[in-house]
């Protein structure tokens, strides 16, 4: 059976930047960036994108291009059977991911139903601790989750292809629609003025910890470490400069999580809700509560929150790929009965997400990030480390002439910077989860010395170091 592939270009591009594009964009996106002071955020967080983020992507898309297969077979086909385990580990990423995102995809279904019937209108804080956890949670679970297989099941050009290309133009122009309107708001200058002015004072009392957040989310954002990028560049067929669509990706998704904050924070600021505060719930709770108080509520409320479904289904059906394709690669199971098996498999992870606040919580906050962070510094050393020239000449297939240039400077940064950061991040969100306190310099020495140690046993000869 040949395998899948994109149709076009396009169809790829727009198919990642779906994935990337989610409700990290227009919810986590702008409650952290009001939680850790404004622009401050917004600035630490560009810089990352294209420091981290966007090297960790080349990164993925390397070894699935070169490789042709699911994050498991990639690994083995390229370094060697011992190397299977890593691929289990991203593939365990997007099991993680997918198993709360669901249920959060279940209540934004919720709400956009609200919107449109005015159920949240009268208590907007009830009809969110209504409906967060519990039976009802598990059914709107179950209802985006089949929305996801329906389309996974239709294939990669039939189904991702296809629905991707319709739902990331949808995103954009909506919100681009909405970010007008909100600019007509009462005080709409005040969000602004929040949301883009710089508090230095705030930046370099906190710095680091706006730096954790504004590292985490650039991951998480663009979708690496949990092998769905690494899956999509395995459908691509023919060499185009992985860079310039790396780029492209990153600034559509950036634009994304830009448009979403000139449509929350004017709105926030035009009813007086001081953003920032009670968490991320809190950010369902406050918006519908604006939308409720303003004019035309149901067209304001049933788009944006149409705005929301359309990228969380697109990054959900990025994640149930991933499993899907280890099963059609490894197995020869067809794509229907794989879409099937996984179906059921998240059936049960985020039923069990949907019941439980707490599992919801310890997957969400801390599970999450870390086996993103695990996962996105494997694929770097093994870039680095493993296979070296072959990940550099895949690199520069396709790539043009500034592309080129920067392939050495690339490959330098996710062999040893990259992998040093996620240590030093990775470490520091272990030891914060367990209570421990270590100071920064010691969390760097344990990074750099478990880099070393990795170093050591991986270096094979193709390394250029
Ligand atoms: N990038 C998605 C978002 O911002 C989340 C995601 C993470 C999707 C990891 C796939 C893999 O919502």
């Amino acid at each position: 059976m040949t395998r899948a592939s994109w149709r076009t270009r396009i169809g790829f591009i727009l198919a990642a930047v779906g994935s990337a594009v989610g409700i990290g964009n227009v919810w986590r996106f702008p409650w952290l960036t009001a939680e850790n002071g404004g622009a401050a955020f917004l600035l630490l967080y560009l810089l990352f994108v294209v420091l981290v983020g966007v090297p960790g992507l080349l990164g993925e898309f390397v070894i699935g291009r070169r490789a042709r297969s699911d994050p498991i077979g990639a690994f083995a086909k390229l370094g060697g059977k011992n190397w299977r385990p890593m691929g289990g580990i991203a593939l365990l990423a997007s099991v993680v991911v997918l198993s709360f995102y669901s249920v959060v995809g279940g209540w934004i279904l919720r709400y956009l139903l609200g919107s449109a019937t005015g159920a949240y209108f009268a208590a907007p804080q009830q009809f969110f601790a209504a409906i967060d956890y519990g039976l009802g949670a598990v059914a709107f679970h179950v209802l985006f989750l089949s929305l996801t297989a329906a389309v996974v099941y239709a294939g990669v050009d039939r189904g991702i292809e296809l629905a991707t290309t319709i739902m990331v133009p949808g995103i954009l122009v909506l919100l681009v629609g909405l970010a007008a309107w909100a600019s007509s708001l009462p005080n709409a200058a005040g969000g602004y003025g929040f949301y883009l002015s710089i508090d230095w004072g705030y930046l370099q009392a906190n710095f680091l910890d706006v730096a954790a957040a504004a590292a985490g989310q650039a991951l998480f954002t663009l979708s690496v470490g949990a092998g769905v990028m690494l899956t999509y560049a395995s459908y691509l067929d023919e060499d185009r400069s992985l860079a310039a669509d790396g780029t492209i990706i990153a600034g559509l998704n950036t634009l994304v999580g830009l448009l979403a904050g000139l449509v929350i924070f004017p709105v926030l600021f035009s009813i007086g809700v001081q953003p920032g505060q009670g968490g991320p719930g809190a950010l369902f709770i406050s918006l519908a509560g604006a939308f409720a108080d303003l004019p035309y509520s149901r067209v304001i409320g049933v788009t944006f929150f149409g705005v929301v479904t359309l990228a969380a289904l697109s990054s959900a059906i990025s994640l149930f790929e991933v499993p899907v394709a280890y099963l059609v690669d490894e197995w020869d199971v067809s794509r229907p009965r794989a879409t099937a098996g996984v179906g059921t498999l998240f059936l049960v992870t985020g039923g069990v997400a949907a019941l439980s606040p707490n599992l919801f919580t310890l997957l969400a906050d801390t599970v999450a990030n870390l086996a993103l962070t695990v996962g996105l510094l494997g694929f770097l050393l093994f870039d680095g480390w493993v296979l070296g020239r072959v990940a550099l000449e895949e690199y520069e297939s396709g790539a043009g002439p500034l592309a080129r240039t920067l392939g050495r400077p690339w490959l330098y940064a996710i062999a040893v910077v990259l992998p040093v950061f996620l240590a030093f991040t990775g470490l520091s969100s272990v030891t914060t989860t367990l209570g421990v306190s270590v100071p920064a310099v010691g969390l760097l020495l344990g990074a750099v010395l478990a880099v070393g140690v990795a170093v050591v046993v991986l270096r094979r000869p193709e390394s250029v170091f």
